[in-house]
């Protein structure tokens, strides 16, 4: 990665931070086609997982390096030879490999979490980028927690990493601590004090705990920093990350202050931002800024007329920039096959034959009981018959009873793996009781922490879009489903949760810290 003096690069970490988000964990089949729509938006670099947590990581990581080849892809893995030979393992095909490996460098972490002392971190540190420069030239390091590392041990660090070969180095905000004066400085203090910083990019990672990972990552770019670590959405651990759409379009609206650009297409952002909802499950804020419902919404009448005699009055970002057509062309029961596929066209999908018989049928169903299809419509349908991965229960038929005299039962059929099974379930309403039925069919009961209905798009036969979150010991799992039926989209969603939960519990494996040997 050549660094040149005003740019900004691009590392996304949607697939590995964003994944700590609760409830947001992915199949590789689901990464692979966030990681496909990352590559169209332009991101320099994703990070594609941590291949040692899980075989389910380590899938995903192999799979998305063999199949992108515009953009770097990164496999995290701590300071040790165990991680950094597995990270490898999962990254080595790509046509651009990165290894990131990290370790922490402030005393609280060294004293309570690590037991060692700065001396010995420091060493591990050298050791572990040498271990990696020996597999690619291309390796990053990060120092964890280094907003509350002591600032002149975090210069030796630095300058220790650059010296074993590291050529990005990561100074993270791991808890969401720091604010933009204080996090300028620190970066202005490293250029001043590391000696050997050459071409080195200094990166950026900032956790969003009181709001602020934003204004942070631009005051590190503003004294230097050259990438940015974000996630769509801004998802992630905790409060999440710093948000690649904001980040980006502040760097491309404010270059008078800025000066910096990066290479987004900033056209694929409001699409990014759907499909990773529609993946992950995980809605966002109506007023979150760039790709909420409300951010390009005006409400006021002064605000309106405004607009009305000159956009610039009121409105700082074009929605076209990011994406957003008001364009809600419709389709309906008459819009034959050629129509569907070009109107997907124009929304930038392109389907095989195959894909495209599937989704005219579901068109077609839909338009039988739905007047109008948008194109948030056809999205919806889009990721549930081809992007969705197949998943170990299906829903088959679904038949509810309920009314102000009758008690609600639900009859059911549903696929799981091979085979087809029946059963019933009755409850204080029609949801109750279909959630019932899945609970017998599939012999299990986690406990249901929230359920959400919205519609889609507007009007009495809109397309309900249910959430739908159970929790297993700790862990908490999201589900979605979209159906002009609020029940059916409410079985959609409990039985996309389970499957979630079911891929969690096949692949979330204890990482044993303390097995693991340091590298000498
Ligand atoms: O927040 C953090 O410090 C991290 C590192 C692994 C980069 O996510
Ligand atoms: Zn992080």
């Amino acid at each position: 990665m050549q660094k040149e003096k005003n740019r900004v690069f691009i590392f996304d970490t949607t697939l590995r931070d964003g994944e700590q988000s609760p409830g947001a964990s992915m199949n590789s089949g689901e990464k692979l086609i966030i990681a496909r729509q990352l590559e169209k938006l332009g991101v320099d670099i994703i990070e594609a997982g941590f291949p040692i947590a899980s075989d389910g990581d380590f899938d995903a990581v192999r799979q998305i390096a063999r199949e992108i080849k515009k953009c770097q892809i990164a496999a995290l893995a701590r300071a040790n030879k165990i991680d950094i030979d597995r990270a490898w393992e999962a990254v080595k095909n790509a046509a651009h490999p990165r290894l990131h490996t990290f370790i922490s460098s402030s005393d609280i972490h060294l004293k309570y979490q690590l037991k060692k002392t700065r001396r010995q971190v420091l060493m591990e540190a050298i050791a572990a980028v040498k271990y990696a420069r020996a597999y690619t030239d291309n390796v990053e390091f990060s120092a964890m927690d280094a907003t509350r590392t002591d600032k002149d041990y975090l210069v030796d660090i630095v300058s220790a990493v650059i010296d074993a070969g590291a050529n990005t180095v990561n100074i993270p905000d791991t808890v969401g601590y720091t604010t933009p004066e204080e996090y300028g400085k620190m970066i202005a203090y490293l250029f001043a004090h590391v000696k050997n910083m050459g071409n080195t990019i200094i990166s950026v990672h900032c956790h969003n705990d009181l709001g602020l990972a934003v204004a942070n990552s631009l005051a590190a770019v503003k004294n230097g920093a050259r990438q940015v670590e974000c996630t769509i959405n801004g998802i992630g651990e905790r409060a999440g990350n710093t948000s690649l759409e904001e980040i980006v379009m502040t760097l491309n609206t404010r270059k008078d202050i800025y000066g910096l650009y990066t290479k987004i297409k900033t056209e694929h952002i409001f699409k990014s931002s759907r499909l990773l909802t529609q993946v992950t499950g995980i809605p966002v804020q109506p007023n979150k800024a760039i790709v909420g419902a409300n951010a390009f919404a005006h409400e006021s009448g002064i605000h309106q007329d405004g607009l009305i005699k000159e956009k610039s009055t009121y409105e700082i970002m074009k929605p076209q920039s990011v994406g957003i057509t008001d364009t809600h062309i419709v389709l309906g029961k008459h819009s034959g096959r050629n129509a569907i596929s070009q109107h997907l066209k124009k929304m930038g999908y392109v389907l095989t034959d195959e894909q495209l018989n599937k989704v005219t049928a579901r068109v077609k169903e839909m338009a039988d009981i739905k007047k109008d299809i948008y194109d948030e419509d056809l999205e919806a349908i889009l990721y549930e018959e081809v992007y969705r991965v197949k998943d170990k229960y299906t829903l088959v038929y679904l038949n509810v009873v309920s009314g102000n005299v009758a008690i609600p039962s639900a009859t059911m059929e549903m696929q799981v793996g091979k085979e087809i099974v029946r059963d019933a379930g009755f409850g204080n309403g029609p949801v109750d009781a279909t959630f019932a039925a899945i609970r017998n069919i599939t012999k299990t009961n986690y406990s249901l922490m929230k359920y959400v209905v919205t519609a889609i798009t507007g009007g009495s036969d809109a397309l309900g879009e249910v959430t739908v979150e159970l929790r297993f010991n700790s862990h908490s799992v999201i589900g979605r489903g979209a159906h002009p039926d609020v029940i059916v989209a409410s079985a959609k969603a409990y039985i996309n949760a389970l499957n979630r939960l079911e891929f969690m519990k096949e692949n979330t494996k204890k990482v044993k810290v303390e097995l693991i040997p340091e590298i000498r």
